[in-house]
């Protein structure tokens, strides 16, 4: 099977957070999400596990009170951003757009919690199995999102407030919460890759002392 470069690199490259160019008004139907899903859970987990589960908000009432749990929990580190980074700078401009979110959550058509069974703490439960078994089938569901002209952003903030949460959604107590994703078509698909450095500026050969030199 060869596949058609040009269009994967351009999938990997300008799948970003979105959320100021989150389409609050176009209804995200189920079908689309659960094709999405479906190519999600090819993604790997440790030991083959696929204890993963998904939660998919639609009720506006438990939206808004979603969106009121992601505001308190995220409230400290927002304000303490907004007060210190440069508004004029790649990070000021993340944290604009993040407030923008915040505010806005809880009218997103769509919230997705990606669920994983366990708990950390628990005997044979570490961070890496736990959430390394969940992350990259997220990071693939926003990739099919993507590639269908949809968008989310993955967000981790209301995870300060994990516990109300659960209760406001009946997640069991042995589950964990990865993340919350607000789901919605994109204004415009034209997304840019971010700026990042060169990787070899960022990658070693053999031994962390040994920078790799690009051929
Ligand atoms: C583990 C993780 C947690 C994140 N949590 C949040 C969050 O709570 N709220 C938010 O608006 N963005 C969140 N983001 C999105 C990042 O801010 C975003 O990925 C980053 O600014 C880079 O933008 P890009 O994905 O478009 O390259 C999170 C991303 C990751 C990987």
């Amino acid at each position: 099977m060869e596949f058609d470069l040009s269009q994967t690199d351009a999938l990997l490259s300008t799948t970003r957070a979105v959320r100021k160019r989150l389409d609050l008004d176009r209804e995200v139907p189920d079908e689309i999400l659960l094709e999405c899903l479906q190519l999600a859970v090819q993604a790997p987990t440790g030991s083959n596990r696929q204890g993963w589960r998904w939660l998919v908000i639609r009720d506006p009432e438990k939206k808004e009170a979603l969106a009121d749990i992601y505001r308190r929990a995220g409230a400290d580190y927002l304000s303490s951003q907004e007060r210190e980074v440069d508004p004029n700078t790649q990070t000021g401009r993340v944290i604009d757009s993040a407030n923008y979110l915040a505010e806005n959550m809880g009218r997103v058509p769509v919230l997705v919690i990606p669920l994983i069974i366990g708990r950390l703490g628990q005997p044979g439960v570490s961070a890496p199995g736990l959430f390394g078994s969940i992350i990259p089938a997220v990071w693939s569901f926003q990739l099919a999102l993507r590639s269908r002209g949809l968008g989310s952003c993955l967000t981790t903030l209301h995870l300060g407030l994990e516990e109300e949460a659960a209760e406001l959604l009946n997640i069991p107590d042995h589950m964990t919460q990865a993340a919350l994703l607000p789901v919605a078509w994109t204004k415009g698909t034209d997304f840019k890759p971010a700026v990042r450095p060169p990787v070899h500026e960022i990658t070693y050969l053999d031994t962390y002392k040994n920078p790799i030199r690009p051929s």
